[in-house]
């Protein structure tokens, strides 16, 4: 009588062709189109990319509608900050030219948070020479105020010595050179 010994080996390699069969099978019929077309990737993706809209502008179109807050920005130590940073995009704001949504204003603890993203001495990517970092509540505590009192309460968010330079001015406070 012939030996059935090895019958699980020849059951595991009909398993194995059965299953690489469905996977060429699949892969034939879930392959995109033009994947491959240029390289290891769908080539349509490139033009699906480049169709999406444009949702972020400079801060060039801005400035024309918005003439009070593009001076200080301009001529402030914020000038090569993005508006879109602080508001959101201009995508969601003016479409063709026209104002067609509102942008959310940051207030109160949220303006805390929006400018420690960039001025937390805790982020250490940031070096000083880069831009300067603070410390909460520390920096609150040198300037002897309370510590629920929030950024621009002292600092002009477009422009952030205005206020502090204004103060100097009127107290007759000279800068040490
Ligand atoms: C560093 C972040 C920051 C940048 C950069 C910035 N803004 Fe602002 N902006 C704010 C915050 C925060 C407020 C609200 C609080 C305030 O005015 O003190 C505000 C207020 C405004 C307001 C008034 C909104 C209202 O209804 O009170 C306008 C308009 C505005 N910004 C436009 C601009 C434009 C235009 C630019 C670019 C030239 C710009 N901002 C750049 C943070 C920023
Ligand atoms: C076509 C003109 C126009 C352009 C361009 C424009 N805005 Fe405005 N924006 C307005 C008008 C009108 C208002 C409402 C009146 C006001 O607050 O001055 C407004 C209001 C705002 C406000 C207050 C919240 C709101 O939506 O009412 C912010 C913040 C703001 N704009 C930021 C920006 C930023 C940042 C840009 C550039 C990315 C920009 N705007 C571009 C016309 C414009
Ligand atoms: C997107 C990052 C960013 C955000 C958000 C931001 N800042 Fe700034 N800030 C800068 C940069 C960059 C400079 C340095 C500009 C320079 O020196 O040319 C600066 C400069 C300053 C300075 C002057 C410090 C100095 O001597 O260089 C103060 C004060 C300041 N920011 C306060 C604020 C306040 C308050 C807020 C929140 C309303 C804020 N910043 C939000 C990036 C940011
Ligand atoms: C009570 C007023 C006050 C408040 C509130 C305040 N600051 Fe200041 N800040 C100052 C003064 C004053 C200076 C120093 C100006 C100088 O030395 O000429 C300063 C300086 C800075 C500097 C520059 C530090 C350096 O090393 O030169 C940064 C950055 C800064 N503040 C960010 C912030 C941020 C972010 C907040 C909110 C989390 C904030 N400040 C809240 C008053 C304030």
């Amino acid at each position: 009588m012939e030996s059935n010994y090895n019958s699980h080996v020849k059951r595991i390699i009909l398993g194995l062709v059965i299953f690489a069969a469905v996977g060429l099978i699949g892969k034939k019929f879930m392959t995109p189109d033009s994947f491959g077309m240029y390289g290891h990737y769908r080539a349509d993706a490139i033009q699906e990319e480049a169709d999406r809209d444009i949702r972020h502008k400079t801060n060039m179109p801005c400035l024309p509608c918005h003439t009070y807050e593009a001076g200080l920005h301009l001529n402030g130590l914020h000038k090569t900050i993005s508006c879109e940073f602080c508001h959101g995009p201009m995508a969601d704001h003016v479409t063709n030219g026209i104002k067609t949504g509102e942008l959310p204003v940051k207030k109160g603890e949220e303006i805390r948070v929006l400018c420690l993203r960039c001025h937390n001495k805790a982020i250490h990517a940031r070096p000083e020479d880069v831009i300067k970092t603070v410390i909460m509540p520390d920096h609150l505590r040198d300037q002897n105020v309370k510590e629920t009192h929030t950024c621009n309460q002292c600092h002009h968010v477009h422009a952030p010595y205005d206020y502090i330079n204004q103060a100097k001015q009127a107290l007759g406070v000279k800068e040490a050179s």
